[in-house]
């Protein structure tokens, strides 16, 4: 049987159910790449048509293949020290504040960061790398990293956390060497052990509350542009929700949020912080802390 692209019918079903799930509304013009992406879960799952795998897919007993829907839907392109910028901003500025403020009394040596959306791990993996080259200055801190998606298949590979040549591509071999063991014959990169013991990977859907935290930073790249306002703006308040009084967002440069992030102070197009007082006033002070 030929399966042409869906109706339209079936294609409003289909992002509806998609939209109520992980938040993704999917462009009306996108019915022949939705039509592709489906129509590979049909072929897995050997179903004869759109109307049926939607049937089992809403059923008790399609539970199960949700994942792969989801992960065949959502786009899932990762790399090490995408925007390089902001792995700079957290080598620089962020680690100097904050250890600066440990230093004045004024916290904890502890650190936690949130990569919400972290597809296969480069993302937090990268993190790990900014504060493994920081090691010497952290020495005695308790540094957590937490990275989630909605899938669970992005999960497995990132707590594996082998990569091919073009994930790492932007890591210079010198660090390559020292953060990755190279396996030559399956040619690919793995963290090192060390490194992948600071990374917990989660599943969680960002529409909803997470039970951890607060945190000191949370990175949300490249994850919401497929979602429409309203979703943004769920997302928004759950991740302002979990950072900590002073703490950061980190945004990628095509989220389309940058006029959603009202109860944060903008430092940059892509960095933006939770207001806290009790810093602002202890630097104002003359305590050690950030100079902006
Ligand atoms: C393009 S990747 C971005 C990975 C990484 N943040 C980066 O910038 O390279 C987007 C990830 O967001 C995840 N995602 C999409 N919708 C989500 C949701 N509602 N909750 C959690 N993760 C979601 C996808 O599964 C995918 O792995």
């Amino acid at each position: 049987m030929k399966l042409e692209r869906l109706n339209p019918d079936q294609f409003k079903q289909f992002c509806e159910f998609i939209y109520e799930k992980s938040g993704i509304r999917i462009n009306d013009k996108k019915v022949t790449l939705l039509s592709n992406r489906i129509r590979h879960r049909l072929k897995a799952g050997d179903f004869e048509d759109f109307d049926t795998y939607y049937r089992f897919l809403t059923s008790q007993r399609g539970a199960d293949e949700l994942e792969g829907f989801l992960d065949a839907i959502t786009t899932n392109e990762t790399f090490f020290f995408r925007t390089a910028k902001h792995f700079d901003w957290l080598k620089n500025e962020f680690l100097t504040e904050l250890i600066g403020q440990h230093r004045a009394g004024q916290r904890e040596p502890s650190l936690r960061i949130w990569s919400a959306g972290c597809a296969n791990g480069a993302e937090p993996y990268s993190i790990a790398v900014c504060l493994a080259e920081n090691a010497h200055r952290l020495q005695g801190w308790s540094l957590k990293i937490l990275g989630t998606d909605i899938s669970e298949q992005m999960l497995a590979e990132a707590r594996e956390g082998k990569y091919k040549e073009r994930a790492v591509e932007a890591i210079d071999q010198k660090q390559r060497r020292r953060y990755f063991h190279h396996r030559t014959e399956e040619n690919h990169w793995a963290i090192r052990p060390d490194l992948k013991e600071l990374v917990e990977f989660k599943k969680h859907n960002l529409m909803d509350r997470i039970s951890q935290g607060p945190f000191d930073c949370i990175f949300i790249r490249n994850v919401l542009i497929y979602f429409d306002r309203d979703s943004k703006r769920v997302v928004i308040e759950n991740l302002v929700k979990a950072l900590k009084a002073g703490g950061y967002l980190v945004v990628g440069p095509s989220e389309g949020i940058y006029d959603m992030l009202d109860p944060l102070q903008r430092l940059s197009p892509l960095i933006y912080q939770k207001p806290d007082e009790k810093i602002r006033s202890a630097s104002s002070h003359g305590a050690e802390g950030r100079q902006r």
